[in-house]
């Protein structure tokens, strides 16, 4: 087979076809409830006590500490009440001998230090009033790993997931934890609220939207993992649950959506897939993540290649060296987990298959290969693998957003039921669903919302004209502010009630 044919073969085994769309939609919609009568180890649907959306009147001032995938950042927020906000905000690495090589301890002595900084550096002031009277500043701790809520304030972690591992943190509160560390450093602040970070997403886009527009209900993150949390009835939601708010008869639920069909029922499966899974720190968990993340989506595309470049008839980069001194110290990166980025696929996908200039210049820099060895096939071959590759996750990704609209009952204009002459209709009269998403690869992945409207035209019970209701936006970088929100309206809601 020639480069081009054996890429496009390659590519071929990332096709998800509308069929296999509608098969994993429902196998998604059928996950999600079963994680509402039971708790699952899987799609575990968790609580998050959180039962309604902000408005965008809320007033005060609040913090957040979000432990992401990669950073550790701490904000403070200012809700100014008419949609409006300011914030401060602080970011650092979290070193990777952290994530992974450390304990519970370590690990949250250092976000308790980083929030001390962040006073030190950003409010003096308020640090030393708020000493003075005694009173605390309320804390929202956006933390983006399945952590199960029996309370607004509370949650055991179940896994890690993404790349941490901290094995003694399993099992325990991690709101306490972080309570304790805090109280070491003798801040006033009180952990209000935990909250993954697709809610924090949500929440931040709705205190931000005009109150005549339709209110946020689904919230979903696909950066460096994947989540999506939605709003259902709280008479869904048959295991137990702790003291809360039924007065909206709702309540949001982070569904943990990166555990998709673990076992492989119904998502599509190459051997690049089983390869990624069996080299990663958890096999046979996160299965949906490990296809749609940012975290795997590169690594995908490298054992992909590592394909083509094995097949002799190829010729891959032909002629080059892997120890010319070029490639630098060291195993090659073409060889090495990890080594190319998700960021690749986002620069294949934005540029014309004609040019592919910055797609070149990329790998030439990634991988060091002199560009000598790195041809215009050569480019072309892995713009077609990286383009399945990203185009089957925006078509997943589509699918988890899409069934859970349709679980949350959302979308009500049903194509089945619907005579077929109003399906072309205009619906601008029809209220909208809104959705709120973030994420590196929602956010710079060229095309990502046109693939996943596509996929919701071929769902049941969606179709095309429950897509012309969906509308979605960026909240960037709000998963923070989205925590403080949450936090903020929590820490009013109890003074209004000792009031
Ligand atoms: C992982 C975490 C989940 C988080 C998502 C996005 O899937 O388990 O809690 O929301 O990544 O960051």
């Amino acid at each position: 087979m020639s480069l081009s044919q054996k890429a496009e073969s390659i590519a071929s085994e990332f096709v998800l076809s509308d069929d296999d769309v509608r098969k994993c939609s429902k196998q998604f919609i059928f996950e999600l409830g079963e994680g509402l009568k039971h708790v699952v180890p899987t799609v575990c649907q968790i609580p998050t006590y959180v039962t309604k959306v902000a408005r965008g009147t809320e007033k005060g001032v609040s913090l957040a500490v979000d432990l992401g995938g990669t950073n550790l950042r701490v904000c403070s927020v200012e809700l100014k009440g008419d949609t409006k906000w300011t914030a401060k905000h602080a970011k650092r690495v979290i070193p990777p001998e952290t994530m992974t090589g450390s304990n519970g301890a370590e690990l949250f002595h250092l976000i308790a230090h980083e929030i001390d900084q962040f006073f030190q550096l950003h409010h003096r002031d308020t640090l030393q009033k708020l000493r003075q009277s005694k009173d605390v500043l309320p804390l929202g701790f956006t933390f983006s790993y399945p952590a199960y809520q029996t309370s607004i304030n509370s949650g055991i972690l179940l896994r890690w997931t993404k790349g941490f591992d901290i094995p003694d943190v399993i099992n325990k509160d991690v709101c306490q934890l972080l309570q304790v560390a805090i109280d070491d450093f003798n801040l006033p602040v009180e952990v209000t609220a935990l909250v993954n970070d697709a809610l924090g997403a949500l929440m931040f886009r709705a205190y931000t939207l005009p109150l005549s527009q339709t209110r946020t209900s689904v919230g979903a993150i696909f950066g460096t993992g994947t989540n999506g949390v939605y709003l259902e009835k709280l008479s869904n939601i048959t295991k137990a649950l702790g003291t809360h708010d039924d007065s909206t008869g709702e309540m949001f639920i982070s569904s943990e959506w990166g555990s998709f069909d673990n076992g492989l029922l119904v998502q599509p499966n190459t051997k690049y897939d089983m390869k990624v899974d069996q080299s990663s720190i958890n096999p046979g968990n996160q299965m949906f993540e490990k296809r749609v993340s940012g975290m795997f989506q590169g690594e995908l595309l490298r054992v992909a290649l590592n394909e083509l470049y094995a097949d002799p008839d190829a010729c891959l980069f032909r002629g080059v060296q892997w120890d010319d001194p070029a490639q630098g110290e060291g195993p090659a990166p073409f060889f090495t987990r990890w080594a190319i980025d998700t960021s690749l696929l986002s620069i294949a996908a934005a540029e014309n298959a004609q040019e592919l200039t910055a797609l070149s210049e990329a790998l030439v820099k990634t991988l060091r290969i002199p560009a000598n060895h790195v041809s215009a096939d050569d480019v072309r071959a892995v713009k077609t693998i990286a383009d399945a590759i990203g185009k089957r996750a925006a078509r997943l990704a589509g699918m988890a957003i899409g069934s859970a609209l349709i679980k949350g009952g959302r979308i009500t204009v049903d194509r089945n039921i619907l005579p077929v002459t109003r399906v072309t209709e205009d619906f601008s009269g029809v209220e909208a669903v809104d959705i709120a998403v973030d994420g590196s690869v929602v956010e710079l992945y060229p095309g990502f919302e046109r693939y996943m409207r596509e996929v919701w035209r071929v769902i049941d019970g969606i179709g095309p004209a429950g897509e012309k209701m969906i509308k979605m936006g960026v909240a960037k970088d709000g998963s923070s502010i989205g925590a403080a929100i949450i936090a903020l309206i929590v820490a009013n809601g109890r003074a209004s009630h000792t009031a």
